[in-house]
């Protein structure tokens, strides 16, 4: 049995107070629930902030962050290391969310929805991020998933294998099992537009099939895979109920104290 992990990835949300106060609500709102794993994904600038609100009251609730560099320290102006993620006690890491990868960099896609590809992750640093997280003894969140213009072009699965497969090179088969993957279809993302259940849950067995082929299959039981894009209170349910989805990967309705508790509780 593969323990939900339902993850809340407020991206560029919330300042400090606003993070402390979304933090206690939850932590209120989830008290004694231990259907699922919660994870809260807050800007680095309310990491110290939210880990010491679940820190000071004892909160089962776990700590990540939303990217890491690959150095442990030096000349990289912004860059945030391995090590000061866990110092303020992250246990996970977001790698490769396609709002940081590069597929479509240019100019012109500047403040679209690919403005996503401005930060240029590719295939080996999201694999040399994933390494990174898992020395410095975090669980990477590793995301794949394919754009609108791949799935129209009937290339999801093969979109998808690819970047499993590169995620996950070099990685020894028993740390596989441990890690956590997100089927996140870059068209689902903050659009409103979900994948339907029985397609996400195809591909996130695709992605199951694929671990299998790399790892073998005690890495692939093991692997909590999770969906992500535009889930919701009232979709939480028939995505989370599908056997290869393990938990949700839950952008806009991360921020609200209701909605993010009512998609944890529909993990259970
Ligand atoms: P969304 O974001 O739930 O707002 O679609 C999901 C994500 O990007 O992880």
């Amino acid at each position: 049995m593969r323990r939900p992990l339902v993850a809340g990835n407020w991206k560029m949300n919330k300042t400090t107070g606003d993070a402390v106060a979304l933090t206690s609500g939850l932590i209120t709102e989830l008290a004694g629930f231990t259907g699922a794993d919660a994870l809260l994904c807050p800007p680095f600038t309310a990491l110290a902030a939210v880990g010491e609100t679940l820190r000071s009251q004892g909160s089962a609730i776990a700590l990540g962050a939303q990217d890491l560099f690959i150095q442990d320290s030096g000349a990289f102006t912004g860059m945030v290391a391995p090590g000061m993620l866990t110092d303020l006690g992250c246990t996970y890491v977001i790698v490769g969310h396609s709002e940081r990868r590069g597929r479509f960099g240019t100019i012109e896609d500047w403040m679209t929805p690919e403005v996503l590809a401005l930060f240029g992750d590719s295939d080996a640093t999201v694999n040399a991020k994933a390494k990174k997280a898992l020395a410095a003894g975090m669980t990477p969140i590793i995301c794949f998933g394919e754009t609108i213009g791949e799935r129209k072009a009937g290339q999801t699965d093969t979109v998808c294998e690819a970047q499993v497969r590169a995620a996950l090179a070099g990685i020894d088969n028993a740390t596989i099992g441990q890690l956590v993957l997100a089927y996140e279809p870059v068209w689902a993302i903050g659009t409103g537009e979900t994948c339907d259940a029985p397609e996400a849950n195809r591909v996130c067995g695709l992605a199951r099939s694929v671990v299998a082929s790399v790892a073998g299959q005690a890495a692939a039981d093991g692997i909590r895979i999770q969906y992500g894009g535009s889930v919701k209170p009232d979709n939480a349910a028939e995505l989370l109920g599908q056997e290869h989805i393990d938990g949700a990967l839950v952008g806009g309705a991360s921020l609200k104290v209701d909605s993010f508790a009512a998609i944890v509780r529909a993990a259970r």
